[in-house]
């Protein structure tokens, strides 16, 4: 369960009883701050020029056990710039090692606020945004929604065909962006099915995997899908840090482990976990989310954390130093283009769509994301 699912749901619902959605005030609701809730993309863009946005999601811890699970549904995909795909994690505190949170976001990856213990029903006043879950149609009639953990709602054919079938309702309709939400302990043996769907969907020209902040970066300045290769958040540059420091990077490309010998390991009934900044002598918890150190400032072994003036990439923690100015950051383009010049495959229909079905359904509203802009923003953890 991830922190909207509850209200999501009951959207979810109300779409899918034909419900109208809240009322949206157009004199309150000005671009690019805020965009009311249209099936259309914004700015009157031609659906088929704007690009197929996929939001790949993960929720709840960010671990050794789940870290190679969303491993191997992206390492083997690029986006049309040659970038690894991006995602977007939902991730809690408790049972997930710092160092590998750290290690998702200089990846490029977004991390959003799951709540610190994954409660079911944050404190009032803390529903701020609505990221639109619209669920996966399968094929009976009615049909049936899936929000999350798409698999394991039928045989891997059946559910195949749905993602296939509700991939080209987006992707020939209006192009709403295109969500699969997972938790990675359920993935399973799963992970060939959805490799396989995303090998398919990522080979249609215009599909981009992307974070959720990367969404609304575009939604903020939507650009058609020939430009979005150019713009400053779509590109994947590696700090050219030069020395190895403790960023969640591996700054020398040394194919080895990530900040292998800088990490300090801090030893909890709840299992141990690294970090970069320093061991809280007590975990985190909503009452005391930044502990005091172990080790204090002055002595030996204290980390400084990020300083508020530099990107987490370029500060090293050890040295308490930032290691780029703006005016001479360096990066290296990772970027891999495809060896084809090809502009991509038409898209195919794998089963029969059922156009019966899908008439009254809203496969997703381009802009109850766009309300949501000014309010969402990966959050800035408070790193240990
Ligand atoms: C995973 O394994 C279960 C049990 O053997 C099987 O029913 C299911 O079809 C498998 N799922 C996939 C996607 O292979
Ligand atoms: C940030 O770090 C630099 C040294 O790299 C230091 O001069 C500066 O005062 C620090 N700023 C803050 C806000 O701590
Ligand atoms: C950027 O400039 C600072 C200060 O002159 C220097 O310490 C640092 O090494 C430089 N970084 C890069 C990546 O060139
Ligand atoms: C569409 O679905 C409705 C309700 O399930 C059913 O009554 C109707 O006969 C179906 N129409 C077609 C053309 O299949």
């Amino acid at each position: 369960m991830r922190f909207l699912t509850l209200s999501l749901a009951a959207a979810a619902t109300a779409l899918l009883l034909g419900a109208e959605a809240a009322p949206c005030d157009t004199a309150k609701c000005q671009f690019p701050a805020c965009v009311c809730p249209s099936v259309k993309p914004p700015k009157g863009l031609d659906p088929t020029t704007v690009p197929q946005f996929v939001t790949l999601t993960f929720d709840d811890a960010i671990q050794s056990q789940t870290v190679p699970v969303t491993s191997s549904l992206m390492t083997p995909h690029r986006n049309p710039n040659g970038c690894p795909i991006k995602s977007t994690w939902f991730a809690q505190t408790m049972y997930s090692d710092f160092s590998l949170i750290q290690q998702w976001y200089a990846a490029g990856n977004e991390v959003a606020d799951h709540t610190m213990t994954h409660v079911g029903t944050p404190p009032a006043g803390k529903l701020l945004l609505i990221i639109p879950m619209h669920a996966i149609m399968d094929d009976s009639n009615p049909p049936k929604a899936y929000s999350m953990d798409v698999h394991l709602s039928g045989t891997p054919e059946a559910v195949s065909g749905w993602l296939r079938n509700n991939f080209n309702r987006h992707y020939q309709g209006t192009r709403q962006p295109f969500g699969i939400f997972l938790h990675p302990v359920h993935v399973g043996n799963a992970t060939n099915l959805y490799n396989e769907f995303f090998s398919w969907a990522v080979a249609q020209k215009d599909v981009w995997f992307v974070t959720n902040h990367q969404l609304l970066e575009w939604i903020k300045n939507p650009v058609p899908a020939s430009e979005l290769a150019k713009q400053p958040y779509m590109k994947c540059g590696l700090p050219a840090v030069g020395k190895e420091i403790c960023n969640g990077l591996d700054n020398l490309k040394t194919g080895g482990k990530i900040n292998e010998k800088l990490l300090q390991t801090c030893n909890f009934p709840s299992g141990p976990w690294s970090t970069c900044y320093g061991c809280p002598k007590t975990p985190p918890t909503p009452a005391d989310p930044v502990p005091e150190r172990v080790d204090a400032v002055g002595t030996a072994n204290y980390r400084t954390p990020v300083n508020l003036t530099c990107a987490m990439e370029w500060w090293d923690p050890v040295a308490a130093q930032c290691l780029c100015t703006s005016s001479n950051c360096t990066f290296t383009d990772i970027s891999v283009l495809p060896t084809t010049t090809s502009g991509g495959v038409k898209p195919t229909t794998s089963t029969k769509p059922n156009n019966n079905n899908s008439a009254n359904v809203m496969t997703g509203s381009w802009s109850a994301i766009g309300a949501a802009a000014a309010a969402a923003a990966a959050i800035a953890m408070q790193m240990f």
